[in-house]
């Protein structure tokens, strides 16, 4: 079949008859005529199949074609300013491929949970393939970005021996005669060993937390990008968090723009997302919550040495127009690995990067380099030193100052697409009550 054009391509075959292959989205019929609109996951086009102009059956079958069946159309490409790739298919033949008897998906409300269980059909909606293809655009900019900027991709396992971020949300598996092993809750430790063998570097796949948040922004599998470099302090951390993030959203305005609309997205917020970003400390933003908490007292105060809730993030990321880092929270509420602040060693050399009106995107900072510091925090946290030794021969053959981040691929696509829920950010999303499919 390799001579299907695709409804991307058909402009260019204008006047031409063609044939392409895709699923009938949506059928109007009318005695004589009728109208099949026609997805290939490129682009949608309306075909127009008219009467006198085909065989009998090929109306016939047309006029009563189901929603979702997969089809061959034969028929000639015609300019048309009307419709939105601005061409129509008159249509001279019509084959099934696939019939769609009873789809159950339909354009009529449906329930969430509805929808869930039939993820594997609900992925065909405009919306949801809308959000898919703005997901693989900014998995795309992302390696762009950092393969122009000379980190190397470095792959990091899934089944590790040791916790890194806290062993509250562990998912645990035996490991035939070793012991437990657990799922990677990010690359980051491994990360930091390729950083010592190749200055910059980045992992990217799936990272997992057996988290009990039920929350429009957790999941228990979601995909994490960790870069990773040798001799970055915090504040080079930064930068390159705000030119990262700028790079992507602006490859999302400039190529997903018909994904955006669709998704009813404000793409003049989006545009204004362009590095630098401002930078408030974890007390000013404590100060902030504050002054900026509403009367009704619905969003509490937050003490010191607590961390920030989600009703708090959302408040502070409201208060300015593009994503806005916290820098340096107190030491014990964060992970082991995080450098203090040499001028104030209660707090850490840390940021979250909060997006406007939505939270937590992206979570770096330094890393302790130095290795008795590094031990005696790992039992600080009471974890088994013996686990990491591996971890702190990196500090004890030729360390140096280093610092990275990770960014949760759903969350940003979350909220750059502007859709409800973290669910419609992945393909298949893992939550507290969600397997199948
Ligand atoms: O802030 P986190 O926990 O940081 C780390 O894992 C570091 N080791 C990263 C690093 O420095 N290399 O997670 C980083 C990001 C968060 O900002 C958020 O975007 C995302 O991962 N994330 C989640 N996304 C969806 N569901 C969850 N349960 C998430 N937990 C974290
Ligand atoms: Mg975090």
């Amino acid at each position: 079949m390799h001579d299907l054009v695709s409804i991307a391509h058909l402009r260019e075959h204008i006047g031409e008859t063609v044939r392409i292959g895709g699923w009938l989205t949506h059928l109007r019929s009318k005695g004589k005529i009728c109208f099949a609109v026609i997805r290939d996951g490129s682009a949608v086009v309306q075909c127009v199949v008219v009467k006198s102009a085909v065989d009998e059956t090929v109306f016939e079958t047309a006029a009563h074609l189901p929603i979702e069946t997969s089809v061959i159309v034969t028929g000639e490409v015609k300019a048309d300013d009307r419709s939105p790739g601005g061409v129509e298919l008159g249509v001279s033949d019509l084959q099934v491929v696939g019939a769609s008897p009873d789809y159950p998906i339909s354009k009529k409300e449906h329930g969430v949970a509805f929808l869930q269980e039939h993820r594997h059909l609900w992925l065909r909606s405009s919306r949801q393939h809308a959000a898919m293809r703005i997901r693989s655009e900014v998995e795309a900019a992302i390696m762009e970005f950092l393969h122009a900027e000379g980190f190397v991709r470095f792959d990091t396992p899934i089944l590790t021996p040791c916790a890194a971020e806290g062993t509250s949300n562990l998912f645990a598996t035996e490991y035939f005669d070793l012991g437990e092993a657990y799922l990677a809750q990010t690359g980051q430790l491994y990360v930091e060993a390729g950083m010592m063998a190749l200055g910059k570097v980045y992992c990217f796949g799936p990272t997992f937390r057996a988290e009990k948040s039920k929350t429009r922004r957790h999941l228990t599998e979601f995909w994490m990008v960790e870069p990773e470099a040798a001799f970055m302090d915090h504040a080079g951390n930064l930068e390159l968090q705000e030119q990262m993030l700028s790079f992507v959203v602006q490859r999302c305005v400039e190529r997903r723009r018909g994904d955006l609309e669709l998704l009813g997205r404000d793409i003049e917020a989006l545009e204004r997302v362009q590095a630098p970003f401002p930078r408030i400390t974890y007390d000013e933003a404590l100060e902030l919550v504050r002054e900026k908490a509403p009367d009704d007292g619905s969003i509490e105060p937050v003490e010191w040495g607590e961390d920030l809730g989600a009703p708090h993030e959302v408040l502070i990321s409201e208060q300015f127009d593009r994503p806005v880092f916290i820098e340096k929270y107190p030491a014990k509420i964060k992970a082991f690995y995080m450098q203090p602040d040499p001028e104030r060693p209660e707090v850490v050399l840390c940021s979250d990067l909060l997006a406007p009106g939505f939270g937590e995107i992206v979570g770096g900072s330094e890393r302790i380099h130095d290795e008795a510091l590094l031990r005696q925090r790992i039992e600080e946290h009471g974890l088994p030193v013996e686990n990491y030794r591996w971890y702190l021969d990196l500090r004890k053959y030729g360390s140096v100052p280093h610092s990275g981040f990770g960014l949760g691929i759903e969350r940003v696509v979350l909220w750059i697409s502007g859709l409800p829920h973290i669910r419609e950010a992945i393909p298949f999303p893992r939550m507290l009550y969600r397997i199948y499919p």
